[in-house]
């Protein structure tokens, strides 16, 4: 029920936006992997709202154009298609905790395989690229981020990359929008619950030295001109 008055109001505020704004798939590049979530239910419209909400273009433009790349937590699969679809030269492995995602990931792209399970106990072949867009805070400990990020390095060739899109905690408002999405938003979304409260966020400067502790050469910035998310991308490499 709550599940479902929270779909609805999503589904009319995004539905008036993208009235006003055009939907973000209009641009050319998005439309192909779009095209695969055509459901005509909430997660197409969900699909058109994570392109919209998300830094996608910024990541995609970071990840290596050919060999194996990861996309660990990777959702209803999006970026996994859309960096498939991108290059054909690109094997994609998704993986991802919650088998209703799971199931939505898989679109039978050629390039693409996905595996059921937590990033910590999946094995991963070695990659040119792994990906975390917004699963670190996402996990049930701050020693949990510490094991996933260490056995990522590990599975990185020399000079791999490993692309994070996170939360900042500036500027305020749009942390507190964030923080509030996540939540409850999210809980009640996708995780049959109304709220959880254990969500674990770093400030930028926190990623910054705990990444190159591990080992890693690191850059990153602030992504939400426009946006109401204080999204940050760290671009790593080992
Ligand atoms: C905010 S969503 C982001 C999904 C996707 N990366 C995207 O950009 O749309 C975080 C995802 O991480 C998944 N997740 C959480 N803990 C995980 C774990 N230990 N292993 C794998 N996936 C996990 C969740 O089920 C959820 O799909």
């Amino acid at each position: 029920m709550i599940k479902n008055v929270t779909e609805t109001v999503i589904t009319i505020f995004f539905k008036v936006l993208f009235l006003i704004h055009g939907r973000p798939e209009e641009n050319g590049k998005l439309a192909k992997v779009t095209s695969l979530y055509k459901s005509g239910g909430f997660s197409e419209l969900f699909t058109s709202i994570r392109l919209w909400d998300a830094p996608y273009e910024e990541i995609a433009a970071l990840v290596p154009s050919k060999g194996v790349i990861a996309d660990l937590g990777c959702g209803d699969g999006l970026m996994v298609n859309l960096l498939a679809l991108e290059e054909p030269t690109r094997q994609l492995i998704g993986v991802e905790i919650n088998k209703d995602r799971l199931k939505l990931a898989k679109k039978g792209l050629a390039n693409t395989k996905f595996i059921y399970g937590s990033a910590d106990r999946v094995k991963i072949p070695k990659a040119d690229g792994i990906l975390m867009i917004h699963l670190l805070h996402h996990l049930t400990s701050r020693d949990q981020q510490i094991e996933i990020l260490k056995s990522s390095y590990q599975a990185l060739k020399p000079g791999g990359k490993l692309i994070i899109a996170e939360i900042g905690k500036k500027p305020f408002l749009k942390y507190l929008f964030t923080w509030f999405t996540d939540v409850v938003i999210v809980p009640i979304l996708f995780e049959k619950r109304l709220y959880n409260k254990e969500i674990f966020y770093r400030t930028q400067q926190e990623w910054q030295t705990l990444l190159k502790k591990i080992g890693f050469k690191v850059s990153s910035k602030p992504v939400s001109p426009g946006k109401p998310f204080s999204h940050i991308i760290l671009a790593c490499q080992k």
